[in-house]
């Protein structure tokens, strides 16, 4: 069919409409020629004028080497650093405030209390998250940062220490108590140890399935191990079993296992010591950001107070940043990766055998 238009030079009038026809048609459908619609036109000129302003104004045809310039030398980076500053204007209004106030102060200025923690939220997954999990729910050999059970205390200034200068880090200021290696190091035998497990386990309230005879012994004070624990265990983790923070001995009565809880796994603490390390952090991040973290840490934690009034602080009728905002205004701070420590796992040949 377009054959046969192509070479129909003469002008066709549509009878229906009086309006000339394009000379195209489809299965006997004919286009009529009708004129574009003014608005129409006039948008798409305008259209034209606004690009054409635009090619001259902005960066817009790709040159060798980049493209060109426009008249106004915008870049986006010039747009990123602008905005930039903006974030660290708002930010610095904080930190200066923040740098100057003491723990006490901060628990209690809900400002700055929030500031403190969405600045240790995010610092804690660049830095923390690797070992404690992106919760801080923590894992096995790596403490649950969310309970208030503490390993070294939970007070501020304890857990600023402890991220200060880290656990069994190096550093010479730091945790070092460690508990020996009862079986490794040959002061124990395996049969004192399967006993004194059996005593930690029924101590926790676990059910103690162990080596010997005393399998549903109520009365634990009979346990064989309650002797080697006071003459071994109870210097640092006491004599109820109820751990000591100025050891880092953890309670053993309760049911929280930073190795595992059953017979095995506390044989092998006991046989090898676990000896966790943490890094010190002092020589990785800024003393502003570890005190973020540590009121972080202190909220997450459930952290200990002692006189420090801290109930207004979750009132939500202040005008404190939210979370989103306050991060925001936090630069992110950029450390070498840590690798997480791989627990020991140097197991007994006789592990728990009853020999003798
Ligand atoms: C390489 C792994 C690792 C990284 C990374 C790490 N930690 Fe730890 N952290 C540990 C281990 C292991 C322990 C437990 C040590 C022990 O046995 O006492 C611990 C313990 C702690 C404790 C003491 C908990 C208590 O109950 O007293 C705090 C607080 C803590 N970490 C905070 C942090 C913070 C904050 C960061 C990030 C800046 C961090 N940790 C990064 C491994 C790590
Ligand atoms: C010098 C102090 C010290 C002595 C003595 C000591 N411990 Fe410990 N114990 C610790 C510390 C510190 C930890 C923390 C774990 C670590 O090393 O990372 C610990 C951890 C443990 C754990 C792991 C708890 C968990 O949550 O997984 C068990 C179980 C335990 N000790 C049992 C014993 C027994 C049983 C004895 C005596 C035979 C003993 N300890 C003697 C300091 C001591």
């Amino acid at each position: 069919m377009s054959e046969n238009n192509e070479h129909n030079t003469e002008k066709e009038i549509d009878k229906l409409t009086g309006v000339e026809t394009t000379g195209h048609e489809w299965d006997g459908l004919k286009e009529l020629n009708n004129p574009l619609p003014r608005w129409w036109l006039w948008v798409f000129y305008a259209c034209c004028l606004w690009a054409f302003g635009y090619f001259i104004v902005y960066p817009a045809w790709p040159v060798i080497g980049g493209a060109t310039k426009g008249t106004s030398g915008y870049t986006q980076y010039k747009e990123l650093r602008a905005s930039q500053d903006e974030i660290i204007k708002l930010q610095r209004e904080y930190l200066d405030r923040f740098e100057k106030a003491s723990f006490e102060e901060i628990l209690q200025d809900p400002a700055l209390y929030a500031f403190a923690n969405a600045g240790g939220a995010s610092a804690f997954k660049d830095n923390c998250a690797t070992c404690h999990g992106t919760g801080a729910q923590g894992g096995l050999g790596y403490p649950n940062l969310n309970d208030d059970d503490w390993l070294w205390g939970g007070h501020v200034d304890e857990i600023y220490t402890t991220i200060l200068h880290g656990i069994r880090s190096g550093d010479i200021d730091g945790h070092v108590s460690q508990m020996p290696a009862f079986g490794k190091e040959k002061i124990l035998t395996s049969h004192e140890i399967n006993e004194v497990v059996d005593y930690v386990l029924a101590l926790s309230g676990n059910d103690h399935k162990g080596s010997n005879d005393h399998k549903g012994s109520d009365d634990i004070s009979m346990m064989p191990g309650q002797k080697t624990f006071k003459q071994n265990c109870a210097s640092c983790h006491g004599a109820d079993g109820k751990g000591d923070k100025q050891f880092g001995a953890p309670n053993l009565t309760d049911a929280i296992w930073l190795y595992g809880g059953d017979h095995h796994d506390v044989y092998k603490t006991v046989y090898n010591a676990r000896s966790g390390v943490m890094p010190a952090w002092k020589t990785r991040l800024d003393d502003n950001t570890i005190r973020q973290l540590t009121v972080y840490l202190h909220e997450l934690g459930g952290g200990q107070v002692d006189e420090i009034e801290t109930d207004h602080a979750m009132e939500g009728d202040v005008a404190i940043p939210s979370v989103e905002e306050a991060a925001e205004m936090v630069a992110e701070t950029v450390i070498d990766a840590v690798e997480p420590q791989t627990v020991e796992e140097d197991i007994p040949v006789e592990e728990i055998g009853d020999e003798q």
